[in-house]
């Protein structure tokens, strides 16, 4: 069915402030990186979505596409992101086809529920190598493309941009890794790797006028995520364990999105944005 304006728009959000930016997300095919692309191009951005599966990635985009008249979204699948090759070849592709990469949101990632002991060393590298190696990929096809951006939108340093941003990462995190998360090691051991990737990034690329942020969502409504590590009859108690009472909405990741990549988050880097209701703080949510 496809959404209502009111399903995934923010009233805080001023249309046109993404006009001429390109936003490049992998597992941009997911519930929560395409919400995270179908806001930035709702507010004037144009969007490659990266997946490995092709159907899903290209009807995913034409979806998106519908979120603003004259929108062009581009469905760029069979993209493993564990393959450099391929990840250099779709950022460049974006480029021919959009014109530049103003944003990147890293968004791919592996998930299943195991015990450590029970972990195969397959299984760790899998998800080490989509998680950690993936975005590192992601980041090495895009960053030549955001430093790029960045300069067209350079001051002199006296005056905070004003006239639209670039050269902005996402990585897509978790906060599992915070107290620790029972049958979560391998995803724990990923994502503190992206959260410390992220800083590198934010510190060495800064001067150039690349920021990096992570964003970490805590337990969203709806997701593959959740699909994958929740058991129906935990969730009732589960929202429980959410201070504000209830699970998030996708369009919650988004609006934080927005955020980073608007003028209003201009001067954040290196920093992790956290939209999970305070969840961690509590002992119990995992
Ligand atoms: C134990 C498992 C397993 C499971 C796979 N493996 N599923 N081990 N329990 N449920 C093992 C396999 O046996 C194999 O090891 C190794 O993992 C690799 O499996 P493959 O299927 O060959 O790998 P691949 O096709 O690359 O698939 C990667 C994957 C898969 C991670 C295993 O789940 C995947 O592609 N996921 C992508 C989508 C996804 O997970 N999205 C959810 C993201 S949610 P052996 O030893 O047998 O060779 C998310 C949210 C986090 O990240 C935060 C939540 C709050």
């Amino acid at each position: 069915m496809p959404l209502e304006p009111y399903d995934f728009v923010s009233p805080v959000w001023r249309e046109g402030i993404f006009n001429n930016k390109v936003v490049f997300c992998t597992g941009g095919a997911g519930s929560i990186c395409s919400a995270q692309v179908r806001a930035l191009v709702y507010l004037g951005a144009n969007a490659a979505i990266i997946g490995r599966n092709v159907e899903k990635t290209e009807r995913m985009a034409q979806d998106i596409a519908t979120a603003r008249k004259g929108a062009k979204v581009i469905g760029i699948g069979a993209v493993d992101v564990r393959k450099p090759e391929l990840l250099q070849a779709a950022a460049d592709r974006t480029v021919k086809e959009l014109g530049s990469i103003d944003f990147v949101i890293a968004g791919a990632a592996g998930n299943f529920l195991t015990t450590i002991d029970n972990l195969s060393t397959n299984a760790m590298k899998s998800v080490i190598d989509i998680d950690i190696l993936g975005s590192y990929n992601t980041v090495k096809a895009t960053l030549p493309y955001l430093v790029e951006s960045a300069g067209k939108h350079k001051t002199n340093g006296k005056t905070a941009p004003q006239n639209g941003t670039g050269g902005r990462i996402i990585f897509v995190s978790a906060t599992l890794h915070y107290q620790g998360t029972v049958l979560q090691s391998h995803v724990s051991v990923a994502k503190a790797g992206i959260d410390a990737m992220s800083v590198s990034v934010a510190i060495e690329q800064g001067p150039k006028g690349v920021t990096s942020n992570v964003i970490a969502p805590g337990p969203i409504a709806g997701t593959e995520g959740m699909a994958r590590l929740s058991k129906k009859e935990n969730l009732a108690a589960a929202n429980k364990a959410v201070p504000v009472g209830r699970f998030g909405y996708v369009k919650e990741i988004a609006d934080a999105t927005v955020y980073l990549f608007s003028d209003a988050g201009n001067f954040v880097n290196g920093e992790t944005v956290v939209v999970d209701g305070g969840a961690w703080h509590t002992a119990g949510f995992a």
